[in-house]
């Protein structure tokens, strides 16, 4: 468990890309709410769409890369399906939610940016899950 599958030195190399940019995507988050209350709004809101946004970008474009150079059948890989879905509703929490509320100092955006990071993590735990687990098995192939 927890082990990039060893198809491959390339598809290990992708995998130890894939969890770094997760690392990148999901660590800032933790220290959102402590920022925000010191009023550093700016700092937080440059963070996200520079660092946040993109590494959650990355963490799919690598994903799908090692969907592709493992060979996965993705449509019958339950995990992954389900894993893509997980990060869609990852990015709309982080779009439409968290982003907005940065800037803003009002109760209801602290609410937001609560909410939206509560739900991101639930969601990463989701994705760990379906991750670490496979629930439903793989459909590699090692040539
Ligand atoms: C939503 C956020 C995501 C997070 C936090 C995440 C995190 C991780 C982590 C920690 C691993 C290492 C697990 C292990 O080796 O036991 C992993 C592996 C992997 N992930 Fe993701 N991932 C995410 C999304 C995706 C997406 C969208 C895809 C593509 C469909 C994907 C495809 C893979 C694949 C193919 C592996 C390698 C599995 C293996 O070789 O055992 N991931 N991911």
């Amino acid at each position: 468990m927890f082990a990039i599958l060893p198809i491959s030195n390339t598809y290990q190399f992708l995998g130890l890309l894939h969890v770094l940019a997760a690392i990148v995507a999901f660590g800032p988050l933790f220290l959102y709410p402590r920022l925000q209350r010191s009023g550093e709004t700016e700092a937080i809101a440059s963070m996200h769409t520079k660092l946040v946004l993109p590494a959650l970008t990355l963490v799919w474009v690598l994903g799908m890369g090692l969907a592709g150079v493992g060979e996965y059948d993705m449509a019958n890989t339950a995990w992954m399906t389900t894993s893509i879905l997980v990060w869609l509703a990852t990015m709309a929490v982080s779009w439409f939610l968290i982003r907005p509320s940065l800037t803003d100092t009002s109760s209801a955006a602290k609410g937001k940016l609560a909410a939206g990071i509560g739900v991101t993590h639930i969601l990463l735990i989701v994705a760990l899950y379906l991750m670490v687990f496979q629930p439903g098995g793989s459909t590699f192939k090692i040539s």
